[in-house]
């Protein structure tokens, strides 16, 4: 649903299992490709090294965006992030990004990383936005269709920098659907 003239507060979230069908279905809806059923369940098992988070509005916690990211000694890697096309160009996925990694870095990350398609435009002017850089190529990665994969790296996790994102974020994204 279009946000239509009122204000919806964004809340950044931990993702839990009454959230997985609308995961599923951001997922679907976002990729080619989407995780195979049951991915993003295991995903949430206790113990799991990560940090699974959505990005909800309106008080019926509307699920508007999500993120896996995988915690490997001090890295974060990328798993998946997606927001809602109805969504995007607000700053939801910027806004879920800088608070993954914020988490991730105060369990200990200093650095991310993450594979991206090839001409994936919005993603990589993400990405670099946040600093991160593109260091290598993964030819031929995507089962769909083959096309290569960068490699990124963000070698330096800058938290003041992601912290004035995050703040900033939510206000860009009040704005915008006022
Ligand atoms: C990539 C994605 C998560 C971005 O989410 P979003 O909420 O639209 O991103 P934001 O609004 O926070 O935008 C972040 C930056 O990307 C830019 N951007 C977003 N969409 C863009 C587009 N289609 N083309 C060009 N730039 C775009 C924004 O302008 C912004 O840059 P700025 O801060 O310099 O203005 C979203 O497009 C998406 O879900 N895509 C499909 C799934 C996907 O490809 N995920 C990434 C897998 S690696």
């Amino acid at each position: 649903m279009t946000p239509t003239g009122k204000f919806q507060k964004l809340t950044i979230r931990k993702m839990v299992e009454s959230d997985l069908s609308a995961v599923e279905a951001l997922d679907r809806a976002s990729f080619n490709d989407p995780w195979p059923d049951g991915s993003f369940a295991y995903e949430l098992k206790p113990g799991q090294p990560n940090l699974c988070l959505v990005a909800v509005v309106g008080e019926n916690e509307q699920l508007v965006g999500a993120i896996v990211v995988w915690l490997i000694v001090d890295e974060a890697h990328i798993g998946t992030i997606a927001v809602d096309p109805e969504y995007r160009h607000h700053g939801v996925g910027l806004m879920l990004l800088a608070t993954a990694l914020l988490q991730a870095a105060e369990l200990g990350a200093t650095a991310s990383l993450l594979e991206v398609r090839a001409g994936n435009t919005a993603a990589l002017k993400l990405y670099y936005g946040l600093g991160y850089e593109a260091v290598g190529l993964r030819a031929g990665y995507y089962k769909d269709n083959h096309k290569d994969a960068l490699l990124l790296t963000n070698p330096r996790l800058d938290i003041e920098k992601l912290k004035k994102i995050a703040g900033q974020s939510q206000g860009r994204f009040e704005d915008n659907l006022v």
